[in-house]
């Protein structure tokens, strides 16, 4: 219980409660410190594996990527491979085994087929899972295939644009399972972005010290101090909302009130105004008054170029609204790109994880339209989404060129794995500025005891 007045940082004062960008009621999450056996233990991965990764909702991948009938892509967590694919119905889920002898019916990550034939007997399935040719029928007994043997179904909904599959028996009502509140994700319309980078890469760490790193912006000035002349890091608003949902609104296109300097326009805050159309070689204001630039000028953008962003606060327009679903995900979202974060447990370590990001840019037909800059796009990357690209994996400890931030996140992360072993180290303590990690554990430990 606290039993100090902790100042929060609100956004908006002004926002009505029903705002999206409303500051929710603090949620008294307790102040307990966890063990700190769930990021090594073996016993403890396999109880994730029971109670967790097989009985939530998890995010898949994105409608973008089932566009039309046959389109398909492979989830894979762990050791299951899950196909999500584009039939006469909609978008529907199989495990990816073939009933004869258990092959993995498809391989390859992402294509189009409307038809699966297995690669060890050809046995074919229509890819709305059921069985189409077994081959030399007449040479099985009726007994063995008279229930025709399809492929066995997974429990998958779309909700704005975002696909997940649950492999419960019985899943909760997904949207109740994401907690958030319907429009939340809808306003940003990423049923209509395209996928223009994705790329998976191995991290030293458990998949919790993956989540934790990025659910506070309390290590930004040590770990990224580059981002001090442009991200207001201590004026963030954390929210949680239930079932382990939360979200951080990080002002951006303004100084870290942790820095001096409260007025030049410095090289980063000009990117910014670059970034949302305004000469900063003209800017008159001080640093205090870019951010509010950067708000008016994506108003007048969306005025020119048609792009409904009434739908949008202010704040929306300028400042990374960082939302976390339970149990494994991130999505940095943006008016011109979301960045869909998936932190996905190794198949056999439980000090590893894999780091899936997917970056996904809104359509529009302008050359100064661009993802923010942190994302870390490469030089000349294709941000039409006219080709969906291929995804790019990398094994641990090869650079997968993720931009300068998301490096040093990836470099930090063994250390504080390794640390986090030693003798002398007996749980995290968290402060306010890590309410949402709190209130991530304490979704956890729920499922956890179920
Ligand atoms: S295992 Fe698939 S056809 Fe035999
Ligand atoms: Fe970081």
């Amino acid at each position: 219980m606290n039993s100090k007045m902790i100042p929060f940082a609100v956004i908006n004062p002004d926002a009505p409660p029903e705002s999206l960008e409303a500051k929710q009621p603090n949620v008294d999450n307790g102040a307990e410190i966890y063990g700190k056996d769930g990021y090594f233990s073996p016993e403890l991965m396999a109880q994730e594996w029971d109670k967790v990764w097989t009985q939530s909702w998890l995010i898949a991948g994105v409608s973008a990527d089932l566009q039309k009938f046959g389109d398909y892509f492979l989830f894979r967590i762990r050791n299951e491979s899950i196909i999500l694919t584009k039939t006469q119905e909609g978008v529907e889920a199989f495990y990816n085994v073939c009933p004869h002898r258990g092959a993995r019916l498809l391989t390859k990550e992402r294509g189009n087929k409307k038809v699966f034939v297995c690669p060890f007997h050809s046995w074919s399935f229509r890819n709305s899972g059921e069985l189409r040719t077994i081959t030399d029928e007449e040479t099985f007994q009726d007994a063995v295939i008279c229930h025709r043997p399809g492929l066995t179904p997974v429990a998958c909904e779309e909700h704005a644009g975002i696909i997940f599959i649950s492999m419960a028996d019985n899943p909760p009502p997904l949207k109740e399972a994401i907690g958030l509140p319907d429009s939340y994700l809808a306003n940003y319309q990423i049923d209509q972005m395209r996928v223009v980078r994705h790329v998976r890469s191995e991290w030293g760490s458990n998949w919790k010290v993956g989540v934790e790193a990025f659910y506070e912006s309390y290590h930004l000035h040590a770990v990224h101090p580059e981002t001090r002349g442009v991200m207001g890091d201590l004026n963030v608003q954390y929210d949680c909302y239930p079932n382990g949902a939360s979200r951080m609104i990080v002002p951006l296109g303004q100084p870290s009130p942790r820095q001096a300097d409260q007025t030049t326009v410095n090289e980063g805050l000009q990117y910014m105004l670059q970034e949302a159309g305004v000469d900063p070689a003209g800017f008159e204001g001080t640093a205090a008054d870019v951010r509010v630039a950067i708000q008016q000028a994506k108003r007048a953008r969306s005025d020119r170029l048609g792009l409904g962003y009434e739908r949008f606060t202010d704040g929306q327009l300028s400042d990374s609204w960082a939302t976390g679903i339970f149990p494994n995900v991130q999505i940095g979202c943006h008016p011109e790109a979301i960045f869909l974060m998936r932190f996905l447990p190794h198949d056999t370590d439980p000090e590893r994880f894999w780091y899936d990001t997917m970056t996904l840019m809104f359509p529009v037909n302008d050359p100064n339209f661009c993802p923010p800059a942190w994302m870390g796009l490469p030089e000349g990357t294709d941000v039409t989404g006219n080709v969906r690209p291929d995804t790019e994996t990398f094994l641990f400890g090869e650079d997968p060129s993720l931009g300068l931030v998301l490096s040093q996140d990836a470099e930090l992360m063994p250390s504080v794995q390794e640390g986090m072993r030693s003798k002398a180290f007996k749980g995290q303590i968290w402060g306010e500025q890590e309410q949402r990690l709190r209130h991530f554990h304490v979704e956890l430990e729920r499922r956890l005891n179920d």
